[in-house]
Formats: structure tokens, C-alpha cells, sequence
């Protein structure tokens, strides 16, 4: 049935490679969630990955790199952006960079904006991918846009079946939620998006206080992100400590009427690593009545989570 998922072995990572720079997409592991991959240099490929998730044109890629000094190729680094790199890469850290003028075949990568945006994932497979495939590989969370983003590769078949020409398998992601993004093209930094690095971490790094956007959020452009994102398609309530009787119920920290529980200890990394493989069980398990979850707090990785839910409990 899944007749498009490869273990993910060096003779399919190479394949990928071929598939990557002949224009195809492939979707890959990432530490955060599947990415949808394409060559960055490749303006119709990039169109495709569009296609393949039903996603406003509009809206910009991360380009994923493998090795630090591609950075220099086409957008500028300064010594702050720099420092951060080294400190965060790789790992769930993106930045949103100034563009270097003349390199005009990233234009459809990064929806014509002055900027683009980059990350190094932490994740042997994807790595090894960009390597082999010796061009940075756009790629999108693997998943039809506003739906889950996944953390499998069966979630990534489910969502875009063989509308990808292969789905690299490398297990379960580590963390679960999309990377954390800063735009440093300004003087101050600021959040575009909470993810898997906690905010205060950044903050601590850098010994400053990092901005927070809140953007528009009916217009993807800016911090790039729709408010229904992530919906299921039941009913879905957020910050219930006492669910009516009927609902699936989805507990964080000690609940003896949790029907799943994203961390029993209350460890927000656990839950974060849990949330959209739990959502989607949710989805499929729930009645009428819908799903509700408990009130995650809002630190370290419980910002990301909590940006996470608000948008998909929106109607
Ligand atoms: O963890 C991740 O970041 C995953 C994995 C695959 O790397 N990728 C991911 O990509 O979540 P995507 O496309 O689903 O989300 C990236 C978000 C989009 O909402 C986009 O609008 C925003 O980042 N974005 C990208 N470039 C931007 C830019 N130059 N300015 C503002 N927002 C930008
Ligand atoms: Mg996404």
C-alpha cells in the first residue's frame, strides 16, 4: 500500500539525491517534522512542492543546508547571524536572511521577498540527503497545506500520497514541532514562530530580548502562517482541565481522564515530540462531542505547542 516509502538506506539516499536534482520532490526526515524537498535552484520543482500541498503560492520555503559556508552564496551573514548559526545549527533554528541581489533563481523560493530563510537540521538523514544531493534542498512541512504536520513517513503518505516521488523513512521525528523562526535582518531579532528552540534560550544566547511578532495572521507573507493551520477536522478545544463526558480527551501531565496523554510527567520535550502524531489519533478516535486537550504551559517548548493548538482549534 505505501508504495512510495524507502527505508531510508545509503542506495535510497542516494536515489533521493538523483530524484532531488532531477527535479523531483522527496519527502525526508527532519528532527522536527517531514519536509518536502526540492531542489532550491530548481524553479519548477519548487512550483511543485505548491502543487503537491495545495499551498497559497505566496508563501516562502526554508531552505535546508548541510554545510555552513553555503550560506554565503546567496543571502548576507553578519557576525550575529553568524554566531548563531554555530551556536544553534544544526537543530530546529531558522533565520530569515537578507538576499544577496544577484541571485535571482531563488526568486520562486522565496516568494519574491528581499529575504530568505535557512536552517541546518539536526538529522543524519536529511544531511546526508542535502550532501548528495550538493544543492540546498527547499522543503515545507510534507503535508497537504492547514492540515497536521507529520512526524512519520505513513503521515506524510496519508497527507500526499504519490503526489511525492519518494518518501525517505527514518522513523518517528525526535521533536516533533517545526523549528523556531527568527528574522535577524533587522536590528532587533524577532520571533516569527515558536518551535523547537525555546525562545528563552535564544534570548539567553544572545543576551538580549528577542522581539515577539504576532504578525497577521490571515496573511501567510509575514510571519507565514494561517490561523486554521493546523485544524482536525473535529471540534477541537484547548486549555480544558474538565472535558465534558463524550469528548476524547488528550491530557498533559497527571489526568486520570485522559484518553492519551502527550506526557504523563508533564515534560513539555516529550509532549512537543507527541503532538501531531496525537492529534491525529485524536482525529480518527473522536465522536461528536470532538476532542479537547489540558493546558500545556507556556515555557520552553510549551510556547511552540500552544501556537500550535490556538490555530488549530480556530474556526
Ligand atoms: O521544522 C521546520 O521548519 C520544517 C522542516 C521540514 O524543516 N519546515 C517547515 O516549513 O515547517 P513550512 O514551510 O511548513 O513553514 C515555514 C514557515 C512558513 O509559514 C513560511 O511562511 C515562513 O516559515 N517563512 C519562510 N520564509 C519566510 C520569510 N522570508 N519571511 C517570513 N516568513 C517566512
Ligand atoms: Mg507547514
Amino acid at each position: 500500500m505505501y508504495s512510495n516509502i524507502y527505508q531510508a538506506n545509503n542506495s535510497n539516499i542516494q536515489k533521493a539525491a538523483q530524484i532531488i536534482k532531477n527535479g523531483g520532490l522527496v519527502a525526508f526526515p527532519t528532527e522536527t517534522v517531514y519536509g518536502l524537498g526540492a531542489n532550491v535552484y530548481n524553479a519548477k520543482a519548487v512550483a511543485s512542492i505548491f502543487e503537491a500541498k495545495g499551498r497559497p503560492a505566496f508563501n516562502p520555503l526554508i531552505s535546508h543546508i548541510a554545510d555552513i559556508n553555503f550560506l554565503n552564496e546567496y543571502v548576507e551573514v553578519d557576525s550575529r547571524a553568524m554566531s548563531l548559526a554555530k551556536h544553534f545549527w544544526p537543530g530546529p533554528f531558522t533565520m530569515v536572511l537578507k538576499r544577496k541581489e544577484h541571485n535571482t533563481s531563488i526568486d520562486l523560493a522565496c516568494a519574491g521577498l528581499p529575504t530568505a530563510t535557512v536552517r541546518m537540521p539536526n538529522n543524519q538523514i536529511a544531511l546526508e540527503l542535502i550532501k548528495q544531493s550538493g544543492v540546498p534542498i527547499v522543503a515545507p512541512s510534507a503535508n497537504r497545506s492547514q492540515t497536521i504536520s507529520p512526524t512519520t513517513a505513513e503521515h506524510v503518505f496519508e497527507s500526499l500520497g504519490t503526489r511525492v516521488d519518494m518518501i525517505l523513512d527514518g522513523g518517528k521525528c525526535d521533536v516533533g514541532v517545526e523549528s523556531t523562526i527568527v528574522d535577524v535582518t533587522g536590528k532587533d531579532v524577532v520571533l516569527l514562530r515558536a518551535g523547537g528552540v525555546a525562545l528563552e534560550d535564544i534570548e539567553e544566547f544572545l543576551n538580549e530580548k528577542v522581539i515577539i511578532s504576532h504578525g497577521e495572521p490571515d496573511k501567510p507573507s509575514s510571519p507565514g502562517q494561517l490561523l486554521k493551520h493546523y485544524a482536525p477536522n473535529h471540534r477541537f478545544q484547548i486549555n480544558i482541565n474538565e472535558p465534558e463526558d463524550g469528548v476524547f480527551y488528550i491530557g498533559f501531565g497527571q489526568s486520570e481522564r485522559a484518553d492519551i496523554n502527550l506526557s504523563p510527567n508533564g515534560d513539555l520535550n516529550e509532549a512537543a515530540a507527541n503532538l501531531f502524531a496525537y492529534m491525529r489519533l485524536a482525529d480518527e478516535l473522536a465522536g461528536e462531542k470532538g476532542i479537547a486537550m489540558a493546558p500545556i504551559p507556556e515555557t520552553g517548548l510549551g510556547l511552540a505547542i500552544n501556537d500550535r493548538i490556538r490555530r488549530a482549534s480556530y474556526r
